[in-house]
């Protein structure tokens, strides 16, 4: 790790060097505010900062109290505001220039030089939050701590550390080399006991939250998509261990049975969830579950995939899996079930995560709902609802702005010009 904090310091020297981590009393003043829960807009917006918090959050001509002398004032006129964006499903540490068996080739350390890159990226895209699902060598954990501790810009993180699963199954995706390499992932736990161990393992060296595979996945070798993975002993299990600890459980789910498999054992928010039928969205609705469906990936696998390495059965199996997950999305949406945004970034490149808004959109939203899945309803399946996924009172200062009414055109928020995390400037307009 000599290498990760000699990068760190220089990365720590240059962001000294721009002041940019300094956080000051401001007063953002711009056109309007999109309330994401009402899903109206607030004219003449203004928002006060102090310590890195919101003071006041709405119109100009209610502020009700005195503007602190030593407040910068940001004139975002022309724009408007909206709060940071949030996706519950990332991998910093992975890159798409590293699919298929080009993964074979990366250090741990190059994965951590990925995740410092990718985190500005994403910050800079307008998200100020990310839950990272799943990290070798918890570079997840290093990364976060570095971004917390001021070190390098990133997103606020939520970090899972290594997927906990079974032997040859989707998180333990090791599954490219013959038996002699022994190659095997760093989660794979089979067995209850096993899998509560990897829980209070994952724990001890920092993870926020657990992240489990119930069934197969596209881009693991020789995993069928549909197929469980655990049984719903083992899930329960890792399941009950992490809630005892105060840590939610995200589980990587495509196929209909480990999808209710997984929701059986209590889990609180289900990945991709393509094949999910009515018992599934039935589950999820009673448990108050959360679906992350990752529906603007697909496009990137079948567009660019084969070039970026992606293995041909991958691709097969993507073509088996992405429309009809689509057509799911909008069944689950209209039945009712609570909706995340999660987009899988590191399997397309970083920073494209607002195109999925469109999507949803696309598949049964409306752009409100995009929007609620993308702070309030992320913050809340989080358990962050109070201090994220809004511009309340007491709420951190993460703002960003575009130009232009996301409600009319959410596809505007793929261009973000302004990024505020907890009331430090990190992307400012000219
Ligand atoms: N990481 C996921 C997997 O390998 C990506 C799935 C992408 N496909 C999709 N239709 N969402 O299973």
């Amino acid at each position: 790790m000599t290498l990760m904090s000699r990068l760190l310091t220089a990365a720590a020297a240059v962001f000294a060097i721009t002041g940019t981590a300094h956080a000051q009393n401001a007063f953002v003043t711009a056109d309007r505010m999109v309330d994401v829960e009402s899903g109206r807009l607030i004219e003449n917006a203004a928002v006060l900062i102090e310590d890195g918090k919101v003071k006041f959050a709405g119109d100009m001509s209610t502020v009700r109290m005195a503007i602190p002398e030593d407040a910068t004032r940001i004139d975002l006129s022309g724009y408007t505001l909206l709060p940071g964006l949030i996706d519950m499903h990332v991998h910093l540490t992975s890159s798409s220039d590293y699919h298929g068996y080009r993964g074979l080739a990366l250090s741990d350390e190059m994965s951590a030089i990925i995740g410092v890159v990718n985190a500005q990226t994403t910050l800079d895209a307008g998200f100020t939050t990310v839950r990272n699902v799943g990290a070798g060598s918890f570079g997840d954990v290093a990364l976060r701590d570095a971004i917390n501790q001021g070190m390098i810009p990133g997103p606020r993180m939520f970090v899972s550390g290594p997927s906990i699963g079974i032997t040859g199954g989707h998180c333990s995706d090791n599954n490219l080399l013959p038996e002699e390499y022994k190659l095997e992932g760093e989660g794979v736990a089979d067995g209850p006991w096993a899998a509560r161990s990897a829980v209070r393992k994952n724990i001890k060296y920092g993870a926020d939250l657990i992240k489990t595979c119930s069934t197969g996945g596209v881009l693991s070798k020789g995993t069928k998509v549909g197929a469980p993975q655990y049984t719903v002993e083992e899930l329960t299990a890792l399941t009950e261990e992490a809630h005892s600890h105060g840590l939610k459980v995200a589980s990587h789910a495509h196929g209909a049975e480990g999808i209710r498999n997984a929701l059986m054992a209590g889990v609180d928010t289900i990945e991709h969830a393509s094949f999910i039928d009515d018992e599934g969205i039935r589950l999820a609705k009673k448990n108050g579950a959360y679906l992350s469906m990752d529906i603007y990936v697909t496009e990137y696998i079948l567009g660019e995939g084969e070039a970026a390495g992606i293995l041909e059965e991958s691709l097969e199996k993507e073509r088996m899996t992405g429309q009809t997950q689509r057509d799911n999305f909008r069944k689950a949406h209209e039945a009712g079930v609570k909706m995340v945004l999660g987009t899988d970034a590191g399997v397309y490149p970083h920073g494209q995560n607002a195109r999925q808004l469109s999507r949803m959109t696309r598949f049964g939203m409306t752009s409100a709902e995009a929007l609620q899945a993308a702070t309030v309803n992320a913050a809340d399946a989080l358990g962050k609802g109070d201090t994220i996924g809004k511009l309340a009172p007491g709420y951190f200062a993460d703002i960003i702005a575009v130009q232009g009414n996301p409600l009319d055109y959410i596809s505007i928020l793929e261009s973000v010009d302004f990024v505020m995390k907890e009331g430090v400037v990190y992307k400012s307009v000219d």
